[in-house]
């Protein structure tokens, strides 16, 4: 108690000296305009937990009819024995629309590509909740977006249960047991343990999503019990925040009887690029815990997925799910992902490219629209991140660890924030109420969110360049771009490249805006678009000066993905990593975000909590610590023949829709069903094999 209470006055204290400090900075600091009135669509019916699910045994169980000639000629067992001994049971009174039938299809458009399955061995699978429906996590968040306040808590999932010990520094999980991966094969604690040991903890490997250990926390252990107990030990005490990094993406293990043998520890012929790349497209049937398995790849063009015999969820009658037969993932753009979904060609979008809002609105109010469209609250946002690592990560040049150094002072990232008209930027994408002004740090509208502990350096040209005149960048050659001082990077002009993603148009377009308005500040910004898989891998290893995209689950849950809100790790943060000797070279300021993100994670408090982020808040957007540009509502889209899609249902809040909708709850009504499946009554193959299989 007394500790408690010791701990809270030297954050008041410090709260208090940095106030006093930094009046100075202040200077410049704008009025935020308050974001314009956009009122949501709908709202989300709050229940609990044990509304939606439960764990249990039930009297029998039923597999869609088709299914029953696979059973009777031997090559599946009974679907009794194909569940596990307490299914995870989705409860009727928390279907929108009930218990469904089977049959029918989900047809999704990505503008990703699949790069193979190996998830926890750092492959992408072309996004789109592609990965989602094939990766089963330890817990789950995406449907919280409906939980009661006082009950939130992440979802058991593969982790049907946990109980914390007596002093809270230990957590025991129990793991669904007699669950199969897609193949038949069993799943217990040793995926659990080879995700853990062997990837998350092995430095030669990142998993998709970038867990790492400190993810966890710093010094947490993992230790198997037995087959279906696992045990945490943490250094804090009772921190049930890591329960959220235990869902999606950075808790969902892989087949470690297919992935063990091709890793490097296990396999000394392969190197780690072997293993990472050990599963390719190509390669069909990969054993998964998710409701469907990749049957079809074609380059460019589709990955069918049918469904996963072994899945170990049922409805309230015992139905096994899901009910939806096969998933389709149309290989194309994401710009074609929404015209496709409002045309009715397509069956699912989040639309959150704002440039193309106008049209999809138009068409969605037709009566005889496809599909519904819904908006929900402003949880899309972008910022300029800078590279703040000086250490050597990604290994610059002059010119680019010259960039590192000014990446790092404040009155240069001032500057940049005042040149920076977020308004035009905003406007640029879209007309209308949707786009808010960005100051960056957390979104207005958001849980944590306090306007009052926000500082925003609006536009400004003069005194940007006034800034930059003070930090002793000058034009010495008069070709009207600043040059280094001399003696830094052969005092070159001051060119800065920026990364962006070509896969979203919107990405593109706000780079592009952040380029020209750049100018007259006498910085010269250089395009670097990359396409999505090449992107990710250069943010990923460190190699830009500056980088414009869209934002985690971080800044508008900040429960979710806590970890990625400051450096608190030598690999957690998106902008700030371990160098070449693996230690980080942090700002004090970081260090005071660091210490508040951990003091967030360590206490349970909901009071505290909110101190806290306001802290946060303020130390963030005082050192502009990214330069947010704008932020603006996403709305989902679903074709009207789909049942069980929950109202309120948000694109992207502790996940995309994609999980947030339940889609292994989710059916098509016997009078609407399209004849949609390519591979009807036919279930995955042998892991590895051709395809899926008839008999
Ligand atoms: C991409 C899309 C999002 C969402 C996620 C899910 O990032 O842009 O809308 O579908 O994939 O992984």
């Amino acid at each position: 108690m007394r500790k408690h209470a010791i701990a809270l006055g030297g954050a008041g204290l410090l709260l208090g000296v940095s106030l006093i400090a930094t009046q100075a900075q202040m200077a410049f600091a704008a009025e935020l305009p308050d974001p314009p009135a956009f009122a949501a669509q709908s709202s989300p019916v709050f229940v609990g937990v044990s509304d939606i699910q439960e764990y249990k045994a039930l009297p029998e169980y039923h597999q869609p009819a088709w299914m029953d000639k696979f059973v009777a000629d031997g090559t599946l067992p009974p679907v009794a024995e194909r569940l596990p001994k307490e299914p995870l049971v989705f409860k009727t009174g928390n279907m929108p629309d009930g218990v469904g039938v089977y049959g029918d299809v989900m047809r999704h458009v990505i503008g990703g590509r699949p790069e193979g399955w190996n998830y926890i061995g750092g492959q992408s699978q072309g996004w789109g909740g592609i990965d989602i429906g094939l990766s089963e996590c330890l817990t789950r968040t995406g449907p919280l977006f409906e939980v009661k306040a006082d009950e939130l808590e992440p979802l058991p999932n593969l982790a049907k249960s946990w109980e914390w010990s007596e002093d809270g520094h230990q957590l025991t999980m129990h793991l669904i047991e007699g669950a199969k991966w897609s193949d038949g094969v069993p799943f217990n604690a040793d995926d659990a343990m080879f995700y853990w040991n062997d990837n998350v903890n092995d430095p030669n490997v990142t998993p998709l999503n970038g867990a790492t250990p400190e993810t966890f926390g710093v010094g947490t252990t993992l230790e198997k019990v037995d087959d279906y107990t696992i045990k945490w030990t943490f250094k804090e005490v009772r921190p049930t925040q890591y329960l959220y990094a235990m869902a999606y993406g950075t808790f969902c293990p892989g087949p470690s009887h297919i992935l063990k043998p091709q890793h490097p520890k296990y396999n000394t012929a392969n190197t780690y690029d072997q293993y990472k790349n050990a599963f390719p497209p190509e390669f069909m049937n990969m054993p998964v815990m998710g409701a469907w398995v990749p049957v079809e790849y074609r380059p460019d063009d589709i990955v069918v997925m049918r469904r996963n015999p072994y899945y170990w969820k049922t409805d309230e009658n015992g139905n096994q799910l899901p009910y939806l037969d096969e998933l389709q993932y149309r290989l194309s753009t994401w710009a074609d992902r929404d015209v496709q979904a409002v045309a009715g060609s397509g069956d699912f979008s989040n639309l959150e490219q704002a440039e193309s809002y106008v049209e999809a609105l138009k068409r969605s109010a037709e009566p005889t629209a496809p599909a519904r469209l819904q908006f929900g609250a402003r949880t899309i946002g972008y910022a300029l991140r800078m590279n703040f690592s000086a250490n050597g990560w990604g290994e610059p040049d002059a010119r680019g660890q010259a960039v590192r150094e000014l990446n790092r002072q404040l009155d240069f990232r001032k500057a940049v924030s005042m040149a920076i008209d977020r308004q035009r930027l905003g406007d640029s994408l879209v007309r209308g109420p949707f786009t808010a002004i960005y100051p960056g740090g957390l979104y207005a509208g958001t849980t944590f969110y306090d306007k009052a502990s926000t500082v925003y350096y609006g536009y400004d040209v003069a005194a940007a360049n006034a800034l930059l005149d003070g930090l002793g960048l000058k034009d010495t050659d008069g070709n009207g771009v600043r040059n280094f001082p001399a003696g830094t990077a052969g005092g070159g002009d001051l060119e800065v490249t920026v990364l962006a993603n070509t896969d979203y148009g919107t990405d593109t377009n706000l780079a592009e805006g952040v380029i020209a308005q750049l100018e007259p500040l006498g910085i010269r910004v250089i395009a670097n678009f990359q396409t999505g898989t090449a992107r990710d891998d250069m943010a990923e290893s460190g190699k830009y000066d500056w980088s414009v995209e869209r934002q985690g689950a971080e800044m508008v849950a900040v429960v979710q993905g806590t970890s990625a809100l400051a450096p608190t790790g030598p690999r957690t943060h998106p902008f700030h990593r371990a160098g070449t000797d693996g230690t980080l070279d942090l700002l004090p300021f970081e260090q005071e975000l660091v210490t508040d993100v951990n003091s967030f994670i360590a206490t349970s408090d909901a009071t505290e909590r909110a101190d806290l982020m306001k802290k946060y808040q303020h130390t963030f957007t005082e050192n502009v610590y990214s330069v947010g540009l704008t932020q603006y509502p996403g709305a989902l889209i679903v074709n009207k023949r789909f049942s069980n899609i929950p109202v309120g249902a948000p694109v992207f809040m502790f996940n995309w829709a994609e999980d947030n909708i339940i889609r292994e709850r989710v059916y098509v009504a016997a009078d609407k069903q399209g004849n949609f499946e390519l591979h009807p009554n036919t279930l995955p193959g042998a892991p590895g094999s051709a395809g899926p299989i008839s008999e």
